[in-house]
């Protein structure tokens, strides 16, 4: 569920020198993380450039494009793709280049309505980025391609192989080096590709939807929609979210039912159905490439050569063959991920090879559009905050409060109240900007926290400290840094101090991209009047006061979404896979319980749950070696750790490395610790 990044580039080269309290601030990443059911009904904060104030807001993407115009003849819809998207012409095979510096990217043309039997419909152009595997495809210890599915619904899969593909890899493949020699063909380490799509719709895919005339206008609107608070943080909030919701549905509503923009069909092709389909195409298009890279290689030996690595040619080519509609899937889920796993099992049971579910959403509840099955353990995994700020001390916890973690939760609920109807007035200076600190701000940042425990919670106790003593200035240096708009370079001077909108390079996502999804994917229609929706809040707060009401906003935002997908598939979400599948998380996951593991697992016999002793959202955000060695092996051997079983994280947020001389792949840890703080799903 949900969530987004920010990529944190300084001026002068990287050095981190904004201002001293960024400098403060900078052992944290600040990341923008908006939980994904949250950020629907909010709408997102997307990034717009904004080059010398409101009126004269450019977008930086037509820049690179009219630019790139002159190499390639490009129609409107991809006319603001930037980077290496902005070069690649769609092709109906995949045809790497290479990008983002160790990766391959390809744009994959599959019609939009796969139903479709009409040649000249709409297409759809797929943006896929790949981390390659280690070795050749002809190498007897090629794994395969691994699908790495983020969450959601409607993040970028791009941006997220981009950041963690490297972590996935890392854990998924062989310890042994592949540069050495192995071909004991009965103990054959695997090395596998790792690959991110941006789904229909979003960020790089092709064409986009929005709902909005511009980038400005939807920024706009998502900036309104924050500042009305969290539903119940005001006495207008409810009023005007409800009313904000029925009129962005209306419009998004309209205009894929209107002619207007012939590329907004994609509306009614957004839901995970079609999805699913493009996930197939892929891997069968994946098997094709395969074959034809091997016959590359073998046609470049010498004529007499037989033998490739220790191989006969014959063995490489049987192996590297496209098994056309045969094609495996191996893949990895994380939060919304699982129910694409889910809803891929339940079609194409066959296929699975290998699949990890991480951070269980419950399907059933949300093809149901429901959202009452998410916040069973964030209580939990608040109780834990306090705990290990006592158990951490004075020095590892700012908020740490002599007397015992039941002070520490009394403080943060005094800090809390405190600022109830009292926001905090943020004067500013040359680098930040004047700001308010409002109660609903603060809702909003322990919702972050929950989810990624490393990354926040002791950046929240110094702020928590802060806030107490009417001190607001870290807090709108953060707040800012999350807004993602950002002012062109030249308009920041040439020294320091920066101000965050110089800090950040923009980043753009489109709220109504999780909307189309889920709100597609639900199979009742919505019937929810006021009356009943303000039954369903109660409802949710009752389950956490903390993250009830802004899920609440999730279904909220579907109440006047009136498009049925061209296309559903009605379940039942059920089946024998092809081989079992692997149902992860951690014990205390404030959006998916781990109670949805078990629940998954019985209805795909044969998958065992298993859990790291931990906190936060995916096992991504707690580091466990424990775990990761399990995944390998599932993927190297195939064997599932025993149903039940319970990893002991490797690291627990306020009190480090839980026992540092039993640490024997160091590297892996490091790499497990960066993506627990830079997670976003
Ligand atoms: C470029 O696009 C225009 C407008 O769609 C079209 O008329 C023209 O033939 C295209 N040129 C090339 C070289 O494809
Ligand atoms: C794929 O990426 C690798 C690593 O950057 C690069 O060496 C290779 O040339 C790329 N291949 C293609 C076809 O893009
Ligand atoms: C659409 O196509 C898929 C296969 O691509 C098929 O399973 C499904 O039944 C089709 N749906 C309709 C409405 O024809
Ligand atoms: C909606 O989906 C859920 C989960 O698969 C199922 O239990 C329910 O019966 C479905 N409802 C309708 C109206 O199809
Ligand atoms: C407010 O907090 C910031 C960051 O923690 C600190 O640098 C600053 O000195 C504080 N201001 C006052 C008036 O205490
Ligand atoms: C879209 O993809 C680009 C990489 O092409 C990435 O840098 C950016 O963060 C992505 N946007 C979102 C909203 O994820
Ligand atoms: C796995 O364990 C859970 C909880 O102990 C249990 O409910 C479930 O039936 C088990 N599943 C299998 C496949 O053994």
């Amino acid at each position: 569920m949900k969530g987004q990044s920010g990529t944190h580039k300084h001026l002068n080269g990287g050095e981190n020198s904004a201002n001293n309290l960024q400098n403060a601030l900078a052992n944290f990443s600040l990341r923008a993380i908006i939980l994904c059911a949250a950020a629907v009904a909010l709408g997102n904060w997307m990034g717009c450039t904004f080059w010398g104030g409101w009126n004269s807001c450019r977008i930086l993407d037509h820049m690179t494009a009219s630019e790139d115009a002159k190499t390639t003849n490009r129609s409107a819809v991809d006319a603001f793709l930037t980077g290496p998207w902005s070069m690649i012409k769609p092709s109906r095979e995949l045809v790497y280049t290479p990008c983002f510096d160790g990766f391959n990217c390809t744009r994959l043309d599959v019609p939009m309505d796969w139903n479709s039997t009409d040649p000249d419909g709409h297409r759809v152009s797929l943006a896929i980025a790949k981390l390659p595997a280690k070795v050749p495809v002809t190498d007897p210890r090629y794994g395969g391609l691994l699908w790495l599915q983020t969450g959601g619904p409607g993040s970028s899969g791009v941006n997220f192989v981009l950041n963690h593909g490297k972590t996935v890899q890392m854990i998924v493949d062989s310890k042994i080096d592949p540069s050495i020699p192995h071909y004991d063909p009965s103990d054959l380490p695997k090395y596998y590709d790792v690959l991110g799509m941006d789904p229909r719709g979003i960020n790089n895919t092709t064409p986009r939807i929005s709902c909005f005339p511009d980038m400005l206008s939807r920024y706009a609107w998502n900036l309104q929609s924050r500042a009305e608070g969290i539903i119940g943080t005001s006495e207008s909030s409810l009023d005007n979210l409800w009313a904000r919701a029925n009129t962005l549905g209306e419009r998004c509503s309209k205009m894929a039912g209107s002619s207007e923009k012939p590329e907004a069909k994609i509306a009614f092709h957004m839901n995970t159905a079609p999805f699913i389909r493009d996930i197939v195409e892929i891997i069968e298009q994946h098997g094709k490439w395969r074959q034809k890279e091997a016959e590359r290689t073998l046609a470049g030996l010498k004529e007499y050569s037989t033998h490739i690595q220790g191989q006969k040619a014959a063995d490489v080519t049987t192996r590297t063959k496209w098994r056309k509609g045969e094609e495996q899937l191996l893949y990895w889920g994380l939060s919304y991920g699982t129910v694409v796993g889910a809803t891929f099992a339940a079609m194409q049971p066959h296929r699975i090879a290998r699949a990890v579910i991480d951070g269980v959403a419950d399907t059933p509840d949300y093809y149901r559009g429901e959202w009452l099955k998410n916040l069973q353990d964030t209580d939990a995994v608040l109780g834990r905050f306090w705990e290990y700020c006592d158990k951490a001390g004075p020095e590892l916890c700012a908020l740490y409060t002599a007397g015992g973690q039941g002070e520490i939760k009394q403080r943060f609920q005094r800090i809390f109240t405190s600022l109830q109807g009292n926001p905090i007035g943020v004067v500013g200076d040359g680098s930040i900007a004047p700001d308010l600190i409002t109660y609903s701000d603060l809702l909003w940042t322990i919702r972050q926290a929950v989810y990624v425990p490393l990354q926040y919670w002791p950046m929240l106790a110094a702020l928590l400290v802060d806030i107490e003593s009417r001190n607001g200035t870290s807090f709108a240096l953060l707040k800012q840094q999350e807004l993602q708009i950002s002012v062109p370079p030249d308009q920041c001077g040439e020294a320091p101090p920066y101000t965050p909108y110089c800090a950040i390079p923009p980043n753009k996502d489109l709220g109504e991209t999780r909307t189309a999804i889920l709100c597609s994917d639900r199979n009742t229609t919505y019937d929810l009047d006021r009356s009943a929706f303000a039954a369903y809040v109660a409802k949710l707060t009752d389950q956490n006061w903390i993250l009830g009401p802004s899920v609440a906003q999730v279904r909220l935002s579907c109440v006047r979404w009136n498009l049925s997908p061209k296309w559903r598939f009605p379940g039942p979400f059920v089946g024998e896979t092809a081989h079992p599948m692997m149902i992860v998380g951690t014990a205390r996951d404030p959006i998916t319980p781990i109670r949805n593991a078990y629940a998954f697992a019985r209805r795909f016999p044969g998958s065992s749950v298993s859990a790291i002793d931990g906190e936060g959202h995916t096992v991504l955000t707690a580091p466990s070696l424990c775990m990761a060695r399990h995944i390998r092996t599932y993927f190297q051997t195939g064997l599932l750790p025993t149903n039940g079983t319970i990893c002991e994280a490797s690291e627990k947020a306020f009190l480090g490395i839980t026992k540092p001389g039993e640490i024997d792949e160091q590297e892996l840890l490091e790499q497990l610790r960066w993506s627990a703080r830079n997670f976003f799903a």
